[in-house]
């Protein structure tokens, strides 16, 4: 049995983590993020019902499982809590389920003020970043003047330290981006204000995950954004601020790259991107209109509507080998109902001027619907062909085939746990 299992985004985001994080949470006991913030969206639909998370794991649906936020993550304590309630409202149990680590970086108000006031002045050079301080409370982080959740413990020298960021924030506000400042007592109550409530939650994660696994407990690992966002490896600098790919799960929650047994790479059957960058498999026009409106492409953080292009196996392959990914999960498979005429991008050229056009296979669509289909024998033979090459193309192998938005609608040939 494989006990540790991760799961990677392998295009920009968006390939529909969640409802595959929630499905093999049924065999596991314990579900970790260990990158990125409430950046990061993932819509579940249960019963036809829908729950969108940013920040908690997806595993929080399923009562018995130990939610765990690695000290990688970047920490809004007012989303945390907000989405907390909003779980609880909707009859979700969550005391007691969700750990966060001590090493946990705090996004403060004037994270997200810096945030929006830069992605307005680079006007058309912007990144379309989220918008919620995601790469300033990094940035502070890596400059080591951030404050972490453990630091709430001494509230005098978190007071100080806080007001010494907050004048550096509020100067570059003030001076360089003609914005107002952040107030102290605003920053004070979105990290001291949460701190009571935080205390039981605050726990060594990266402790907690070795005793997990030698007590011989499954743990899912869940990658936010997807592996072309990665800091250093993405379409820099049209990326996020953390590193995305498998890689971050040691620093981002202190686990051993061998303790990882099992690294499931997820991608759509088509290609999705919102906010900026390059983005080679583009299309516009018709196709885009029935990927974008059969597959509901619009950001689920922040309602954008998400450009859409055809499948890219060019990126896949790199990405494969950059995660040493173990198998593949294809995503949203029926959006392709329809089309008569598919293509996969098998390479890249360069144009005269310096353009990255792709290089096309065709293939053909399939008649009728896959949707909702749970048996691999029931696709038709060229749904069955498109993705036989996407696994030649990849040199990745298949275990999992999603045909719809609910829990149900999944082919599983191979269970990454077992
Ligand atoms: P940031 O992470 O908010 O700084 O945004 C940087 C880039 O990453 C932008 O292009 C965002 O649209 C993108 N991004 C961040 N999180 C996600 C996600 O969960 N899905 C898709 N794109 C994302």
């Amino acid at each position: 049995m494989n006990k540790s299992v991760v799961l990677i985004g392998t295009q920009w985001g968006d390939e529909g983590k969640g409802k595959i994080v929630d499905l093999l949470t049924l065999h596991a006991s314990g579900v970790v993020r260990f990158q990125g913030g409430h950046n990061a969206g993932h819509t579940l639909v249960v019963e036809g019902k829908k729950t969108v998370l940013h920040l908690i794991p997806s595993g929080i649906l399923h009562e018995e499982v130990t939610c765990m936020i690695g000290g990688g993550v970047v920490l809004s304590l007012p989303h945390l809590f907000a989405e907390i309630n909003e779980l609880e409202e909707a009859g979700v149990n969550v005391a007691g389920r969700v750990l966060v680590s001590e090493k946990c970086s705090l996004i403060l108000p004037s994270h997200v003020e810096l945030d929006l006031a830069r992605e307005r002045k680079l006007e058309e050079k912007k990144i379309g970043t989220t918008g919620r301080g995601i790469g300033p409370a990094y940035e502070d982080k890596v400059a080591r003047r951030g404050l972490r959740v453990k630091d709430l413990l001494d509230e005098t020298s978190f007071l100080a330290q806080l007001k010494i960021n907050l004048d550096y924030h509020n100067f570059i506000l003030e001076k360089y981006y003609g914005v107002s400042p952040v107030g102290l007592d605003e920053s004070l109550d979105s990290t001291i204000g949460f701190k009571d409530k935080l205390l039981p939650m605050i726990d060594d994660i990266s402790k907690e995950l070795r005793e997990r696994r030698s007590e011989g407990k499954a743990t899912l690992f869940e990658g936010a954004q997807g592996s072309l966002l990665d800091i250093d490896q993405g379409t820099y600098p049209f990326v996020t601020s953390s590193n995305t790919n498998v890689g971050a799960i040691s620093g981002g929650c202190g686990v051993g790259p061998k303790s990882l047994d099992y690294i499931l790479g997820i991608t759509k059957a088509y290609t999705t991107r919102v906010g900026e960058g390059p983005f080679p498999t583009e299309v516009d026009g018709l196709i885009a209109h029935h990927l974008s409106s059969r597959g509901k492409e619009f950001g689920s953080t922040t309602g954008r509507p998400r450009r859409c292009g055809w499948f890219d196996a060019n990126a896949l392959k790199e990405v494969a080998q950059l995660n040493s990914l173990t198998a593949l999960c294809v995503t949203k498979l029926d959006v392709l109902d329809g089309l008569d005429q598919l293509f996969i991008c098998t390479d890249y050229k360069e144009s005269s001027n310096g353009e990255v056009k792709p290089i096309y296979e065709e293939m053909s669509g399939w008649k009728g619907s896959v949707a909702g289909v749970k048996s691999k024998s029931k696709l038709p033979p060229e749904a069955i062909s498109y993705l036989k090459r996407i696994e030649e193309l990849s040199g990745v192998e298949i275990d999992i085939i999603s045909t719809g938005p609910d829990r149900e609608d999944t082919i599983i040939e191979n269970n990454p746990f077992y």
